[in-house]
């Protein structure tokens, strides 16, 4: 696991869009794991300018989000599809069939998470995935207790998600109970990871990752069993 301190949250999205733009250029055809969140609105910023420059081309990228929630319709401002849309997808050369994200309004959800992992084994696997962290450990929404033997699957999200993401809902009764996520062996087999944390919230939740363990019950443990992690942070 690498560790690199940034001293402000700019350096930290322009360190990962770098880290981005390099595997693109190494390699057009990259499945690249997606995240969202507060933490990675600048990576995206940074990475739309590289593609603006005429540095890069997702002409022929496919990118898989790691979660989105149960009962949010994409064009719905709350939900991950229109976060992507708007922080990305809409500024970039991505086709459209390209960019894929988990159907929370599938009306079979099981078969909509099997079929999600169907899609990125056809693609390959995943050669780059960005994370965040919740403040809990959660990554994707993976929340503590979750077995680190899961594939995509739905998830109740833990009452400190909900409310630390009800800032982006109108009301906190809005966020979703459930959502549907990639699970920790779907993120574990990512060739590479990047974990992006900035701020004092998080904190403790890295120092957790350096001091404690390896446990479910605190499901970013987990990355330390990945030969290919990069924590980029910083407050
Ligand atoms: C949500 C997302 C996670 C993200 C986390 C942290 O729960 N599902 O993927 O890492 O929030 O978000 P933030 O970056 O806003 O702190």
């Amino acid at each position: 696991m690498k560790w690199i301190k940034v001293n402000t949250y700019d350096e930290m999205s322009k360190m990962a869009a770098a880290i981005f733009e390099k595997q693109l250029i190494e390699k057009p055809q990259s499945v690249l794991g997606m995240a969202t969140g507060g933490t990675p609105e600048g990576f995206y910023k940074e990475l739309v300018q590289c593609h603006m420059k005429g540095d890069i081309s997702f002409a022929e990228v496919n990118t898989f989000n790691l979660d989105e929630y149960v009962g949010i319709a994409a064009e719905e401002a709350t939900s991950y599809h229109n976060y992507m849309y708007e922080h990305l997808f809409k500024h970039i050369n991505i086709p459209r069939q390209n960019a894929h994200l988990p159907n929370g309004l599938a009306e079979d959800l099981e078969k909509e998470c099997a079929y999600y992992d169907k899609l990125i084994e056809q693609n390959g696997g995943i050669d780059l995935q960005l994370l965040g962290i919740g403040v809990n450990g959660h990554i994707g929404f993976n929340e503590p207790g979750t077995s680190f033997q899961t594939r995509t699957h739905i998830v109740e999200l833990a009452e400190k998600t909900r409310q630390d993401n009800a800032k982006y809902f109108p009301e906190e009764k809005e966020v979703p109970k459930l959502a549907i996520t990639m699970g920790i062996e779907t993120i574990m087999e990512a060739k590479r990871i990047i974990l992006l944390a900035f701020g004092e919230n998080k904190t403790e939740t890295l120092k957790r990752i350096q001091q404690e363990g390896i446990s479910e019950e605190f499901p970013a443990s987990c990355l330390k069993n990945h030969p290919d992690v990069t924590i980029i942070y910083g407050s």
